[in-house]
């Protein structure tokens, strides 16, 4: 992967989001694979600035991942992030961007629908990624197939405590996912994989050189052609 190490979140917030709004100019259909988590709020908020008065109705978004067993309305589902980071501020269609469906009802043909969407669509042109403590690209947790789809995953106890800040109490932190697949997240046409701050940096650096292995889910990034790994002075700190 090509490693960028920027200054701030900011500047890598602006980085991105200009190559983004590259893509847009030269297809306003374009797909964007979306992800939650505080990581990528700073694209999302140097997508806003840049784009004002530029027409994104056109543009088409897959998320990442979604919490199984929140209702679509829930506050913290990806569905409600998603809607109020995204789709609300950049006046995109919501009808054009989609979330895993983690209705408990619908997990056995949930994940094949989503991968049909995305091919329907024609593939994710750009996706932004963060990764997590524990090296997890969207909940693809260690131990998760390089080839694998969209489907189910219990989070680990490490993910739910990371994530508990968004819950009133860890305890109210969901135990299952609905996730794109590694095999999924691979075949995006360009990753972008985001890390900001201290707490990634042994992450990005089993992601970024190695070795290429389940128990560090982001490691997959190698295998991809067109990876680019921005990060700032605190979580490069690992990288030899
Ligand atoms: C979010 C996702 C996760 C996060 C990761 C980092 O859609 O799939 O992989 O990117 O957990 O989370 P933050 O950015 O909150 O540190």
């Amino acid at each position: 992967a090509e490693v960028v190490i920027v200054e701030s979140a900011d500047a890598a917030g602006a980085l991105v989001a200009a190559e983004i709004l590259r893509l847009i100019g030269e297809n306003p259909r374009t797909v964007l694979g979306l992800a939650t988590g505080s990581t990528p709020l700073p694209v999302y908020r140097a997508l806003r600035e840049k784009t004002a008065g530029v027409d994104l109705s056109g543009i088409r978004g897959f998320a990442l991942d979604e919490y199984v067993g929140l209702a679509p309305d829930h506050p913290e589902s990806y569905a409600s992030v998603i809607g109020r980071e995204v789709v609300e501020p950049l006046g995109l269609d919501p009808s054009l961007v989609h979330v895993p469906d983690g209705d408990p009802a619908r997990i056995a043909v949930a994940g094949e629908e989503y991968e049909r969407a995305i091919e329907d669509a024609g593939g994710v042109d750009l996706q932004i990624l963060g990764i997590g403590t524990d090296g997890h690209l969207g909940f693809n947790e260690p131990g998760s197939s390089f080839a694998s789809r969209t489907r189910v995953k219990t989070l680990t106890a490490q993910t739910r405590r990371d994530n508990a800040r968004f819950f009133p109490s860890p305890d109210d932190v969901p135990r299952h996912c609905i996730t794109q697949g590694l095999g999924t997240i691979l075949r995006a046409r360009h990753l972008v994989l985001l890390a900001f701050g201290g707490g990634k940096a042994a992450a990005v650096a089993g992601a970024v050189e190695g070795p290429l292995t389940a128990s560090l889910p982001a490691s997959a990034i190698q295998l991809h052609p067109h990876a680019t790994v921005v990060v700032d002075e605190a979580a490069a700190s690992q990288l030899r």
